[in-house]
């Protein structure tokens, strides 16, 4: 069947009209009609924005505020000035559009129904079970343990693990930076700033709650990281279908790199709006488990992609969550009398479970935790 074989493929073939299998109900459709009517801009959303440099300096509280108020009000931030240099970022995004551009026989190699699988390629949003089709095709790339996934990689383009590899360490670096401002964010982090008033106990509470602290960072460092390289060919129908379908991001927190062309919308105030490129940034979104792990503080917010007839679109996420083994849950600190815990557990395993068995575009996995 040809719509197994990707929508690069169909697109390569001079496709005309959006194959059946992608047309979407017309409830589920983008609005290009009403986004027209009403005014391009009141669809187009500027982002809370997040000044990596500005946190590691003197305004480092106030930027904390910021950063809990994008948490809860939006989900998402744009992080600017991140430190990883443009080359990398850029790199990664140019080496992405020349694995998709690789011959079908080639990418298919990579094709595997396995969700365990190091390297998966793919197409849509979750093949096995999806009912309608999005125009997206996908590399996922598992990124921990490293040396047990790297010989797994695309060894097509040449350079393709070499630049893959070193975007993806610089991200799990800045990945565990904001890790431990948004734990500060949320009062967790106890820095060592001892007065000389406090008293042994007092000091000895406190230095227990700090070890707490470094271990939940600790844990970080040992958690996962996947990386997906998503690609949307311009599309002859683009008001048919969408490049993925709405849907919250199942991790702790993902890391986004997007090309210059937009189509990433959120829901924001019961509206679908799209979110401004800005080059050179990232966009940072809170996943279900920092959702869960805040108790509700912050919130794992639905995003979905519409595609165009005019451009190709790359990006590249990078979604971070504790070790796979690791219990998911709200922070004991964060549950109270007045604020009850509002989830259940949850760990990795029963997420794939959970994939395996739903058409994960009409349910979300976030709701079936509360
Ligand atoms: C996502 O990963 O949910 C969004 C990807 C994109 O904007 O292409
Ligand atoms: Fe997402």
């Amino acid at each position: 069947i040809q719509y197994l074989k990707g929508v690069k493929y169909l697109f390569e073939n001079g496709i005309e009209h959006v194959p059946k299998k992608y047309i979407l109900p017309a409830s589920d459709r983008p609005n290009f009609v009403n986004e027209r009517s009403h005014g391009a801009d009141n669809f187009n959303l500027e982002l809370p924005i997040i000044d990596f440099a500005e946190l590691q300096g003197p305004n480092r509280s106030e930027v904390l505020n910021s950063l809990a108020s994008a948490c809860e009000n939006y989900g998402f931030f744009q992080l600017l000035n991140h430190g990883i240099p443009y080359e990398i970022t850029s790199n990664v995004v140019d080496v992405s559009k020349r694995f998709f551009e690789l011959p079908f026989s080639e990418r298919e190699k990579y094709m595997s129904a396995d969700m365990g699988s190091p390297v998966r390629y793919g197409t849509s949003y979750n093949q096995t079970n999806d009912d309608v089709f999005c125009w997206r095709d996908f590399l996922k790339l598992v990124c921990h343990p490293l040396p047990d996934a790297l010989p797994h990689w695309p060894s097509s383009p040449l350079d393709f693990r070499k630049l893959a590899v070193s975007y993806a360490k610089e991200v799990k670096f800045l990945f565990l930076m904001l890790v431990d401002a948004i734990l500060e964010s949320l009062g967790l982090m106890n820095k060592k700033n001892k007065t000389e008033e406090n008293d042994e106990d007092e000091d000895e509470d406190k230095n227990k709650e700090e070890d707490e602290d470094e271990e939940i960072l600790k844990e970080f460092e040992d958690g996962s990281q996947l990386m997906v390289l998503n690609c949307y060919p311009p599309c002859p129908q683009p008001d048919l279908t969408l490049g993925m379908p709405p849907h919250s991001d199942y991790g702790f927190l993902t890391l986004l790199l997007q090309d210059e062309v937009k189509g990433l919308q959120i829901q924001h105030k019961e509206n679908w709006v799209t979110v401004k490129p800005i080059p050179g940034s990232f966009v940072v979104n809170v996943g279900d488990h920092l959702e869960i792990f805040s108790n509700g503080t912050f919130k794992s917010v639905l995003h979905r992609v519409l595609v165009n007839q005019m451009n190709y679109r790359i990006s590249v996420a990078s979604l971070h969550c504790l070790p796979f083994k690791s219990i998911v849950q709200p922070c004991p600190k964060l549950v109270s009398e007045t604020n009850p815990r509002h989830y259940m557990d949850t760990n990795f395993a029963s997420f794939i479970e959970y994939l395996k068995s739903r058409d994960s575009t009409k349910e979300n996995f976030l709701h079936s935790r509360k």
